[in-house]
């Protein structure tokens, strides 16, 4: 099997269920309130190792409680958790998450140690990962951080999957060392300038990611799944239809399990199939690595599906 490593964030999750977000000096009643392990490096991680993935996980986590407990879950999932490294001095990353009666989120973020994985980190660990086919990152650390991994990945065969979350401007030199990029609408038109309101437009969305450098292009689209772009295929592959909770986590959920897949399935179509079922279940649950479902899950959603 593939040994997958991913590198990113791990935040703490503080929930709070809401009728509807509140607004610039509003203050409302919300409902339930719950703390969860989250981060989109670390949602990621937990995805694809329980889709059945060999997994590492390369971060900065604070030596505090809720770093104690992030790297505690992760072991639980069975990652590899010994690329971690501590910082005495920033606390470990904190969200702030809202989740409206639409199962709709609001999120910010408060970085901490996520934003001290540096560069040199990533040749210290990615030394020791030799075994590593797909690396799997984001955007909640430093952008040198992702540059320097995208450089070695290209450098050493490695397949290198960007999910660009939160949105941001990338440079054409690191564009040019991406295999795989996932944005959602929002990234995907932060990217390019071009705003995905129908198929033509996301088609020149994809062009203009293509001529960056990106061979394959697969743009997440909420309920209706997502659009893959690459030499062989220009298509949507629709997901499934289920009564949403909480979309917290759903686009880490699908590339957590993208990546696993990738390592299972020669066509790329499957791989974003398995993807698509693995987010839809985890959007009829609550919280984002608390609703990432396992392999069995994923198979018997899809044989029921399909
Ligand atoms: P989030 O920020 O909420 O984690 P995202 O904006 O990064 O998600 P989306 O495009 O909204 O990403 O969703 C990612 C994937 O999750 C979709 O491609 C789809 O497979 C699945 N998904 C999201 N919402 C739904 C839904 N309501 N029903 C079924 N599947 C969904
Ligand atoms: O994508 C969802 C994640 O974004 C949450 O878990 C939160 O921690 C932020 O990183």
């Amino acid at each position: 099997m593939a040994h997958i490593t991913i590198i990113g964030s791990s935040n703490t999750d503080l929930i709070m269920q809401v009728d509807k977000t509140p607004g610039p000096g509003e203050t409302i009643i919300g409902k339930q309130f719950s703390v969860t392990p989250g981060g989109k490096g670390a949602n990621q991680a937990v995805a694809a190792a329980r889709a059945g993935g060999d997994v590492s996980f390369i971060g900065c986590i604070g030596k505090d409680v809720f770093g104690n407990l992030a790297i505690e879950k992760l072991d639980k999932d069975n990652i590899d958790t010994s690329s971690i490294f501590r910082d005495s001095d920033a606390p470990s990353g904190m969200a702030l998450v809202y989740v409206d009666a639409n199962g709709e989120n609001s999120i910010s973020i408060a970085p901490g140690s996520n934003f001290e994985l540096s560069p040199k980190n990533i040749d210290e660990s990615l030394g020791k990962l030799s075994n590593t086919k797909i690396i799997l990152t984001q955007l909640e650390i430093p952008i040198e951080t992702v540059e320097r991994a995208a450089h070695l990945a290209r450098k050493q065969g490695i397949t290198f999957i960007l999910d660009p979350a939160p949105a941001a401007s990338l440079s054409d030199n690191l564009m040019g060392n991406v295999d795989i990029i996932t944005p959602n609408e929002t990234e995907a038109e932060k990217l390019t300038g071009i705003a995905l309101t129908n198929e033509t437009n996301i088609r020149s969305a994809c062009e203009k990611l293509h001529k960056q450098g990106v061979g394959t292009i697969i743009i997440t689209l909420g309920s209706r799944g997502a659009f893959l772009s690459n030499s062989d295929y220009s298509q949507l592959i629709p997901t499934y239809k289920v009564d949403p909770i909480d979309t917290t986590g759903a686009g880490d959920i699908f590339n957590g399990a993208l990546a696993r897949a990738m390592s299972e399935y020669e066509d790329i179509r499957e791989a974003i199939k398995f993807a698509n079922a693995a987010a839809a279940i985890s959007v009829t649950k609550l919280g984002a690595q608390a609703s990432a479902p396992k392999k069995s899950e994923i198979e018997t959603f899809l044989k029921r599906e399909d």
